[in-house]
């Protein structure tokens, strides 16, 4: 879960190091370090804190002229799994003999038996002392121990990486250096991403894209288990046998200036802002030609009886909302689980039964254990991801791609409205084959999908009654979402996202539920944030808001409700309009409204929204 970048070649690797660090900064912000192959070997500085503060450290040292300075480095910044945030905790390790230096995204499951071998040698004067309490260390360690040992393989950079990845268990991307080879950087991965992007003035690993636009769109995905040793102007691939492999670069699509803030405060707006685009470019990879269109047409849904969707956080709340388009639509049976929960629960699925995993970043650990579970049960899959290259896009037997970009802010806006969009086409699409919808019903419900990034549009250029909403909102200890039916749904959506960036404590419940229990919570100031797009429940979902208006708490209520007048608006019912689209559609809209809710109340009360504590963007650990 943390951010690797390395380099080498012709220019200064650190300045690269930093920027390609502070794009990567979104996987993990609790400390962050570089090692640059310098001219007395390893040079390696390391901060506790944000990446800024490592920053500070490097300007410190300009200052003494002792600049960090060469053409090979990693660099780190880490989501700590194992051992607090701290300057010895951080990345990149480097082993006792100095021989070997690493960073580490990922979790080595049997590091405790391998740091007590290692450890355990000491009394025969050959063992080691750990410097820190992580696990990643034991990655240094034993490959200089490996590298270092009296052995015919000993002093082979290659064999060691192969050695070590045959010892640990568990998850790991990895960048190496050696202090004997210093024109070489080693990338090895297994569960955790990593890709290799090449460039005439150097070459660079890193967990994600984003961290090397700004030099290439050229690279190559590393499968599992694949070495790639990385020189200044070449890079060859290895299996574990050491083999060598023959690889193709791919070429991104993805822009220089969807990394960069644009100008914006925080990425959260820019990505919700860029939504209509982000809209009418996934609606468009179905309708018109390309890999989307292929699966939507090749897929043959009448040979499953049942669909599971699973998934994580927001990408679990796209799932519970499409579940109600797939089953109005296709009157199909569908199962929405937390992907996390998946595999424990012994799923009921076989080869008759469509498993669809929604992801944005593609490397969700408990995701790609329920796409695994499902495999293994004989089950098809599909993937709805953001990421080309990613595990899940990569196993997953069909794959659908969200034409989001690359998404930066932790909490999830312009990614989650794809993947909506999305399902609901497939919705349509399954519908229509399973001649549940005649060819011009299909066609008529794609031109209203077809009319929502100008809806959301509409909603985007008139922020201002939500932003004084919001800054009204601030002093809030709780705020409730409700909805009922599809607006249910999405308001989980809502809660997520105010949660995750607020810090107010939030929850969604289903309008009727409220009497069963959630209403004893609810006395003067609290906020129920009320979604209405469904016409026909109106009545039912404005007696739930006047259940806590009696009880004093004030309710916003975003919806299409037609009912609603001058009159009905009173100092304790704040109401804002959306456009009129059909209900199973009208999650779209609502979620734009929450999002900027959410972003105006975090923003008011001034805080990291690109970077909210304790959490990380891709959560490649379980
Ligand atoms: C969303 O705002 C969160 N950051 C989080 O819930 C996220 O949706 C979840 O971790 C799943 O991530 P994924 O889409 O990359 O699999
Ligand atoms: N497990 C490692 C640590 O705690 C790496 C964590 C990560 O991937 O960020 O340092």
């Amino acid at each position: 879960m943390c951010g690797i970048i390395g380099y080498i070649g012709k220019e200064d690797a650190v300045p690269i190091i930093i920027d390609g660090l502070k794009k990567l900064e979104y996987r993990g912000y609790d400390s962050a370090g570089i090692a640059i192959y310098g001219q007395n070997g390893f040079d390696v500085v390391k901060q506790k804190g944000r990446l800024a503060a490592l920053e500070e450290r490097l300007s410190s040292r300009q200052l003494e002229n002792n600049p960090l300075s060469g053409h090979l480095g990693i660099g780190h910044t880490r989501w700590a799994t194992h051992g607090e945030p701290s300057d010895i905790n951080s990345h990149p390790h480097v082993g006792s003999r100095n021989k070997i230096a690493v960073v580490h995204n990922g979790i080595i499951e049997n590091y405790r038996q391998l740091k007590e071998r290692l450890e355990y040698s000491v009394q025969n004067s050959e063992g080691v002392t750990f410097a820190s309490q992580t696990d990643s260390e034991v990655i240094a360690q034993l490959a200089e121990h490996y590298y270092c040992m009296d052995n015919v393989n000993a002093g082979d950079l290659i064999d060691t990486v192969i050695r070590v990845s045959n010892a640990v268990e568990g998850s790991y991307a990895l960048g190496i250096m050696c202090i004997d080879e210093p024109d070489v950087l080693i990338a090895v991965k297994k569960d955790n991403p990593l890709i290799i992007g090449v460039s005439d003035s150097g070459n660079f690993i890193a967990s994600d894209v984003p961290a090397v636009l700004k030099y290439t769109k050229e690279v190559y995905y590393l499968n599992d288990k694949e070495i790639a040793v990385i020189r200044s102007g070449s890079v060859q691939f290895f299996n574990m046998d050491k083999e060598p492999l023959h690889k193709t670069t791919e070429t991104v699509t993805w822009s220089m200036d969807s990394a960069e803030k644009g100008g914006y405060p925080h990425f959260m707006l820019k990505e919700i802002m860029e939504q209509p685009k982000v809209l009418r470019d996934t609606i468009q990879s179905v309708l018109g030609e390309g890999a989307n269109k292929n699966v939507f047409d090749n897929i043959c849904v009448s040979r499953f009886k049942k669909i599971a969707i699973a998934a994580c956080g927001s990408a679990y709340n796209a799932g519970v909302t499409a579940k109600y388009v797939f089953e109005k639509l296709c009157r199909l049976s569908v199962e929405t689980d937390l992907a996390s929960e998946f595999r424990y629960k012994d799923p009921i699925i076989d080869n008759k039964t469509l498993v669809i995993l929604v992801s944005q970043s593609g490397e969700t650990a408990d995701t790609i254990a329920a796409m695994r579970e499902a495999k293994s049960k004989g089950a098809a899959t599909l993937s709805i991801v953001n990421v080309l290259g990613s595990t899940i896009a990569k196993e997953a037997d069909y794959c659908l791609f969200t034409a989001a970009g690359p998404e930066i802010a932790v909490a999830t806006t312009k990614a989650f409205s794809a993947q909506l969009v999305l399902l609901y086409m497939l919705a349509i699409r399954f519908a229509h084959k399973l001649g549940l919808l005649t060819e011009y019903d299909e066609q008529e419900l794609f031109v209203e999908i077809a009319a929502l990034p100008y809806k959301v549009s509409a909603i985007l250029e008139q922020t201002d009654a939500i932003q004084k909403y919001a800054s009204t909102c601030v002093g809030y200890k709780s705020i409730f979402f409700i909805g009922r039916n599809i607006d249910y749904a999405i308001a989980l959506e809502g809660s997520l996202k105010l949660k995750e960036i607020s810090y107010i404590h939030s929850e969604a419940y289903a309008g009727g539920e409220l009497k069963h229990g959630t209403i004893s919570l609810v006395e003067e100031n609290t906020l129920v944030v009320t979604i209405s797009n469904c016409a026909s429940l109106f009545g039912k979902i404005m007696s739930n808001a006047q259940q806590v208006i009696s009880r004093g708490a004030k309710v916003l209520l975003i919806g299409n409700c037609s009912e609603i007048d001058d009159d009905t608006e009173t100092e304790k019912l704040y109401y804002i309009s959306l456009p009129h689209v059909s209900d199973i559609f009208s999650p779209s809209l609502s979620v734009v409204v929450l999002q900027l809710f959410s972003y105006y109340v975090a923003a008011n009360k001034g805080l990291d929204i690109d970077k909210p504590r304790n959490l990380a963007k891709s959560v490649t650990v379980e």
